[in-house]
């Protein structure tokens, strides 16, 4: 264990609700179905290969051009592809055997009247926690959308915005589409950053964005969400948590995580979380220039409140130890307020109690904004502009 003693990780874990108790199971899949294989030594081979030869010979603008028009599931892929990269992806841009359509409906569903608590634990929750993940933050700090913050939150609210969208996974919704382009990226990126001598000195010699790096990225997403929600008391029905479950499983799984890694119940992946993600948290140069990005950007729009009152809400979400790592200033007065009138909040907005608390439109107007942000995607709503990049950022 390296920057945090047992002890700092088990009190991170436990103020992140990230510690399981059945914290003795094996954290992957793989031993489970007795399989040798690592998720820290798996890629995505078969696109990594295609995606190195795009960039070798100079074809991603071209990709680039053709892909703006493939947008909705149905769409036929666009002409103009190099033929190994249209017919990989003529086998891969559907949804595996196993979806099933009733689960993603009541999934979609699900976020939608779930969609105040999904925008503050995605936005200020999974979002400043990704800049503790060290291998994620250096990935993306030191690649060519690390130079601009605003764009590269954008591209990633086009992926929240087209996963939570009520027709997601259907003909006429865009998520499969999405994912797809966003596996090209990442597979661009492991071609890129290994060349890039600010990222070879900061991070390990592992090619980023393994199975294991994708995983721990869906349990500060996914998993994270989940804790925190049941934490919050937010009512969620048995089949809520299962379709909310399955809708991330179908996500990984277009990302190319292998299906033996992938959790199949809450339980599981609580469990994962437990011993992949909150050990590793900690602070880098790169996730603090990140997060300052990042609530930079949110404290520009009106969000009704003070920096300080930011900087409060993603401690209360995330724990003082991950806001002291950020030197998030503290606003005690802000904090005392979180504290009381944000449980008070989703009381009544749940029906749990009948008197609207002090601080409600406080809270419903943060929302809101930060829902505009997202629903806007920093740009038109329409168009998924997801694109490869050519280089890595330049210093
Ligand atoms: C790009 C989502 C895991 C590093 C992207 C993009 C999306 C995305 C939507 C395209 C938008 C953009 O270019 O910014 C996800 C999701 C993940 C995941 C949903 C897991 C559930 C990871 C991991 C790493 C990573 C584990 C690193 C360890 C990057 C980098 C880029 C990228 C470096 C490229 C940014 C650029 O253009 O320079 N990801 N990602 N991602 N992702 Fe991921």
């Amino acid at each position: 264990m390296s920057d945090l003693s047992r002890r700092n990780v088990l009190s991170l874990g436990v103020a992140l609700g990230l510690v399981g108790a059945a914290s003795v199971a094996p954290a992957w899949g793989a031993t489970q179905t007795g399989s040798a294989a690592d998720p820290w030594w798996v890629w995505d081979d078969e696109i990594d290969r295609i995606m190195a030869g795009v960039l070798e010979s100079g074809q991603v603008p071209a990709v680039n051009t053709a892909m703006r028009s493939w947008v909705d599931n149905n769409d036929p892929l666009p002409g103009g592809l190099p033929a190994d990269l249209a017919g990989y992806l003529q086998r891969v841009n559907e949804l595996p055997s196993w979806a099933d359509p009733a689960k993603l409906r009541r999934a979609a569903d699900f976020n939608r009247r779930k969609d105040t608590y999904l925008f503050m634990l995605y936005g200020l929750g999974s979002g400043i926690m990704s800049t503790v993940i060290p291998r994620e933050a250096k990935s993306v700090y030191w690649s060519a959308g690390g130079a601009d913050m605003r764009d590269r939150a954008a591209k990633t609210f086009t992926f929240g915005y087209d996963l939570s969208d009520l027709n997601a996974f259907e003909p006429d919704g865009q998520f499969v589409v999405t994912a797809n382009k966003t596996r090209l990226v990442h597979a661009a990126v492991r071609h890129l950053l290994p060349r890039s001598a600010h990222w070879k000195s900061v991070a390990d010699e592992r090619i980023p964005i393994s199975n294991g790096d994708i995983l721990v990225t869906f349990h500060s997403l996914g998993t994270f969400v989940h804790r925190k929600l049941r934490e919050w008391k937010v009512p969620m029905s048995a089949a809520d948590e299962e379709a909310f479950l399955h809708m991330w499983q179908v996500a990984i799984h277009l990302l190319g995580v292998r299906e033996e890694f992938i959790p199949k119940t809450w339980a599981a992946a609580h469990t994962q979380s437990a011993q992949v993600l909150t050990p590793i948290l900690s602070p880098s140069h790169e996730g603090k220039e990140l997060a300052e990005d990042l609530l930079g950007l949110t404290a520009q729009i009106d969000l009704g409140v003070t920096r300080g009152f930011l900087n409060e809400f993603v401690r209360y979400v995330l724990s003082d130890a991950i806001g002291d790592w950020l030197g998030l200033r503290r606003d005690y007065a802000s904090a005392a307020l979180i504290r009381t009138a944000w449980p008070a909040y989703i009381a009544f907005r749940e029906g749990l109690i009948p008197v609207m608390p002090a601080g409600f439109y406080m809270f419903d107007q943060m929302v809101r904004a930060l829902a505009m942000l997202f629903l806007d995607k920093g740009t038109s709503p329409t168009t998924t502009l997801i694109t490869i990049p050519t280089g890595n950022r330049p210093g």
